[in-house]
């Protein structure tokens, strides 16, 4: 099954050319390979209101299946990822998070400092990841196994009543 991605990098630096985006393309490589598609990635700077509006228009033109976000989930000023993913999703999934969390902890106590969220506007999972590319793959190898079964969940597919049986 292939799966269409968004990845948005969060980053204030990262939006002014003034650092190179490293954790976007990280995460495009880890997708590709995994033999999905990555439609669209953009930089969009710690701005509230841009970001909930890039999220909600990805999500409702219908096209990707995941948006991720890399950055802007900790505890700066400016670190609003969360709050704007939380404003643009309809239902949340904290077993995505929860798993990362977890799996993030055996690797470094600083995983108690992502506010990470992920949730659902309408057929679309959007994720938060954080924004240094080794945290980033770290999160998102956790959640690799379920995302198949995740969108077929989302597209109502039939198929995904056989993955019920294990
Ligand atoms: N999770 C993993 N797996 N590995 C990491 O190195 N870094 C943490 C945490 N999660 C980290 C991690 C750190 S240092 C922070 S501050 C938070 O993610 C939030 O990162 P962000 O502000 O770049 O989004």
């Amino acid at each position: 099954m292939t799966l269409r991605f968004g990845i948005l990098t969060v980053s204030d630096r990262s939006s002014r050319g003034e650092r190179p985006d490293r954790s976007g393309p990280a995460l495009k490589e880890k997708i590709l390979a995994e033999g999905w598609q990555v439609l669209q990635d953009d930089i969009v700077p710690d701005d509230i209101l841009i970001l909930k509006d890039n999220l909600a228009r990805w999500a409702d033109g219908r096209e990707f299946d995941v948006i991720l976000t890399t950055g802007g989930t900790g505890f700066a000023p400016r670190d609003v990822t969360p709050e704007a993913t939380q404003a643009v999703i309809q239902r949340s999934a904290p077993g995505l998070v929860e798993a990362m969390r977890a799996e993030s902890l055996k690797i470094t106590p600083h995983a108690m400092l992502s506010r990470s969220i992920a949730g659902i506007r309408d057929r679309t999972l959007i994720v938060n990841l954080p924004g240094s590319p080794k945290a980033a793959l770290e999160n998102l190898n956790v959640i690799i196994p379920v995302l198949p079964h995740a969108v077929e969940l989302l597209h109502e597919d039939a198929r995904a009543e056989a993955g019920h049986q294990f």
